[in-house]
């Protein structure tokens, strides 16, 4: 079986996806956190595996970036491989300043400059959501492990360089904790199909300012929120 973006067998994704922006972190995940892991998609070197994580079937595949990338894999897992939950794991920006590089931030909601909601609901504007029910979990163990957690809405953008003056001070003003690209394209295709999606994050660099993880700090920190994202199954 084949769908335009994913070659693989009928029933190669268990029905827990969890998608990080980059391939070969899904291929770190698999190799780290998965029992007995097989790779079932390679096209475009879109890596994608599937195997156990304390018994639980699991699957991990790249999500690549923005919305456009999130929205074909996404659709097509639900589509064509019947997944019902999927976890974005990826890394932000922290935009105020008790947002900290390292924390982990859960986007409760997904704010967006995108039309893609609008294009799917006819113009109105959409209250992109994460499922409660991971997000419960997902606090949960959290909190378990003893990792700093905040939860609220992020910013999908569609400009990684966004020349605006403005937009951040406007988007600190209403809330939003961290930026990134692809969590309100995934919460619309999780409402078009009726599955569960979440978008899990670790502050990897402060917009105002500036600091940046180092490699190792941003692979450590990556492991923490994997660990939460599992902690969901
Ligand atoms: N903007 C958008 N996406 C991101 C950022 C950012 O500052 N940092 C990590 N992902």
């Amino acid at each position: 079986m084949a769908t335009p973006h994913i070659h693989a067998p009928e029933g190669a994704f268990a029905e827990t996806v969890l998608m990080p922006g980059d391939p070969l972190r899904a291929k770190h995940i698999a190799e780290t956190f998965l029992t007995d892991a097989v790779c079932v998609n390679t096209v475009r070197n879109m890596f994608g595996y599937t195997g156990t994580y304390k018994g639980k079937p699991v699957s991990v595949l790249g999500s690549g970036m923005g919305i456009p990338s999130m929205s074909i894999y996404a659709t097509e897992l639900v589509k064509f491989y019947g997944v019902k939950n999927i976890i974005r794991i990826g890394s932000c920006g922290g935009l105020p300043l008790d947002v900290k590089v390292r924390d982990v931030v859960i986007g409760m909601g997904a704010s967006t400059d995108s039309n893609v909601n609008r294009n799917r609901l006819a113009g109105m504007d959409f209250a992109a959501m994460a499922s409660f029910e991971l997000l419960e979990k997902a606090v949960a163990a959290a909190r378990a492990k003893n990792i700093n957690v905040k939860v609220g809405n992020v910013f999908t953008s569609d400009l990684f360089y966004n020349p605006s003056e403005t937009l951040f001070d406007t988007l600190e003003k209403y809330g939003v904790l961290a930026v990134e690209m692809e969590a309100a394209g995934l919460y619309g295709v999780a409402a078009e199909y009726g599955i569960n999606a979440l978008a899990i994050f670790t502050v990897s660099d402060h917009i105002r300012t500036g600091e940046a993880l180092s490699a190792e700090l941003r692979q450590n920190s990556f492991n923490e929120m994997v660990e939460v994202a599992l902690g969901c199954l």
